[in-house]
């Protein structure tokens, strides 16, 4: 088991002959690994690989590149930086060109010096070559390089292929039905992030800067393994939460006032994607207790729904009739009730979708079907992990009671779909009213 991946190096052969099947005959797919990123003159920002070649190979090293070559026979070729004792002394160790064929069961590897001379063969007399155009420009740019190379070498019995395929629909659709093992991976990226939630909500107290439970969180994540949270961390307090991608985190918690919380750790790749919002000082008002319970309530009228099936549309509709209602139990909507739902009346204040794939990337690969209505119809099926998190948001500017100002509250768990329905990943990040002013109590 690669200590990177926590996933058998047998399954990522498995996937690349997968994808090969799929390829048309006498066809060559390009993948490239991610590159490193300029923080900062000469450092970098910590590594994150490309997901799709992750996916692909689980090399974790950037600048690789992998050919999949469908012909007669089907064949994994690797590119990657060679060993260097200097530059591997000061930014660390290299996995090689050697070891990578027999550690990452590859049929033949190569260093990228190699790269310029040895790829237009890879190519060459294929019917059809395969890899994301526009998404690298860089790479875009070699790949046209080589096909000019063939394309000019005709009296030497070269040809470059005629047809040009977008690789990625191939390798998303494959990415969104998640693997006993990327399941098991995700689940501990949920233990993870519950745990951190749980120690976020024991650390609120009134005078703490945001800043501060984040760092608690950002600690629990990479003592547990997770050096990289999936995505930055939103720890808002107050009205703050009403901005839905606050990342500032830099205000200070007051104590009369609600706690958002989105943050998800990434292990081995994969993205966990958490919401709780609670009291700072532990103990809901009235109002609050009245918005949260009413997210809540749709939260949970959306989960319990959850299986084989079921869709998006149909997850956005029940949101929407239990919120509907309850804005208007609350005296915030009014009017004709039953128009009320058909008009989607609480999009006023759920001003977002009820969720979206997740697996490698947070906001996960694969395709929606949106259909003309703009509702995500697309069916779920076993192994689909997909978020749940209502969400509604008063800013200060809000039309309503001046108790409801301010108030900003999303939950949000991560959901696997199964045979029988559904398990919620997240289930152990508390979120009653009472088991958070539980777990809060001093
Ligand atoms: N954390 C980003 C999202 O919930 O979609
Ligand atoms: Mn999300
Ligand atoms: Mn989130």
């Amino acid at each position: 088991m690669n200590k990177h991946t926590r996933i058998d190096v047998t399954e990522f052969v498995k996937r690349r002959f997968d994808l090969m099947a799929q390829m048309p005959e006498n066809s060559v797919a390009l993948i490239p690994a991610g590159k490193e990123v300029t923080r900062s003159r000469d450092t970098e920002f910590l590594f994150c690989q490309d997901k799709d070649f992750y996916y692909l190979t689980g090399f974790h090293e950037p600048d690789a590149l992998l050919v999949l070559v469908k012909s007669i026979e089907c064949e994994s070729i690797l590119f990657c930086r060679a060993k260097d004792p200097e530059q591997e002394v000061w930014h660390g160790r290299r996995v090689g060109a050697e070891q990578a064929e027999s550690e990452f069961n590859f049929d033949v590897t190569y260093e990228l010096a190699e790269l310029e001379q040895i790829l237009p063969l890879y190519i060459n007399n294929r019917d059809a070559v395969l890899f994301a155009q526009g998404s690298n420009s860089e790479f875009d740019s070699l790949v046209f390089a080589c096909l000019d190379i063939l394309r000019g070498a005709g009296k030497q019995g070269l040809t470059a292929p005629k047809t040009i395929i977008d690789i990625r629909d191939l390798i998303h659709e494959m990415r969104l039905i998640k693997s006993p093992s990327e399941i098991k991976v995700m689940r501990e990226a949920n233990e993870i992030s519950a745990n951190a939630h749980k120690r976020a909500m024991q650390a609120s107290e009134q005078g703490l800067f945001e800043y501060q439970i984040e760092a608690d969180i950002l600690h629990e994540f990479a003592y547990n393994g997770a050096r990289s949270a999936a995505y930055g961390s939103i720890v808002a307090g107050g009205e703050n939460a009403t901005i839905l991608h606050y990342t500032d985190n830099d205000e200070v918690l007051m104590s009369d006032e609600l706690v958002l919380i989105d943050a998800g750790a990434e292990l081995a790749g994969y993205a966990a994607d958490i919401t709780r919002t609670f009291p700072v000082n532990g103990k809901f008002t009235k109002h609050q207790a009245q918005l949260y319970n009413l997210v809540l309530a749709a939260q949970e009228a959306v989960i319990a729904s959850i299986k084989p099936g079921s869709n998006f549309a149909i997850a956005n509709d029940i949101a929407n009739t239990v919120l509907t209602t309850g804005l208007y139990e609350l005296g915030i909507l009014t009017g004709d009730l039953k128009q009320l739902i058909i008009d989607k009346a609480s999009k006023q204040y759920f001003i977002h979708g009820i969720g979206h794939w997740l697996g490698l990337d947070v906001h996960d690969v694969g395709d929606y079907q949106i259909n003309e209505d703009r509702q995500q119809v697309r069916e779920f099926q076993p192994g689909m992990v997909l978020t749940i998190e209502p969400g509604l948001y008063f800013d200060g500017e809000a039309n309503v009671d001046e108790n409801y100002q301010g108030i900003g509250i999303r939950i949000e768990d991560n959901i696997l779909v199964t045979e029988a329905g559904y398990e919620n990943l997240s289930v152990n990040a508390p979120k009653t009213v009472s088991d958070i002013e539980a777990i809060m109590k001093k």
